[in-house]
């Protein structure tokens, strides 16, 4: 059941640090970094099907850049991810932090290196890509927004909403 709730927690972003508790985490509503509200306004404004199938056309390449994996996370290290509510560290940091936690655990290889990868995506701000593009909790384009998602509130801004691909 462990295993299952860091795999869980993993998937969702949601890392189980054991100073804190679940409770004291990812407050979106409450929080005291004004950016975090900001970059899901913009996310949920600008983050729509025709934005989305942009982005495959210009990535699905993959001819941007050959990076090794040491590599992004030492460009990560200069990276604040403005999305989280709890965290203000560069992303290396937040990596081997991760990471750390999921050893100390006695989890298995694979899952610490998932541990210490699971952001690397946050790489193609270096390729120019906004922070609301790269960052945050994500959610499907072109069909009905759930309720129960992060940024709720701010959905009404974006454009493809009731659309279908
Ligand atoms: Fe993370």
């Amino acid at each position: 059941m462990k295993k299952l709730y860091i795999v869980l927690t993993l998937i969702l972003g949601i890392h189980a640090l054991p100073a804190k508790q679940q409770a004291d985490y990812r407050d979106y509503e409450q929080t005291d970094r004004a950016c975090v509200q900001e970059l899901y306004r913009l996310n949920h404004l600008n983050q729509t099907v025709d934005f989305v199938l942009q982005k495959k056309q210009e990535y699905g390449s993959l001819t941007k850049a050959q990076l090794g994996i040491w590599k992004v996370l030492e460009l990560l290290n200069k990276f604040v991810d403005n999305s989280d509510p709890d965290l203000d560290l560069p992303q290396l940091v937040h990596a081997l932090q991760t990471a750390e936690s999921i050893r100390k655990d006695g989890y298995p290889r694979w899952l610490i290196l998932t541990g210490l990868i699971h952001d690397c995506g946050k790489i193609l701000s270096y390729f120019n890509e906004p922070q609301w593009a790269v960052v945050g909790d994500t959610f499907p384009v072109g069909c009905k927004f759930s309720d129960k998602r992060i940024g709720r509130t701010v959905m009404h801004y974006n454009s493809s909403s009731d659309s279908a691909i």
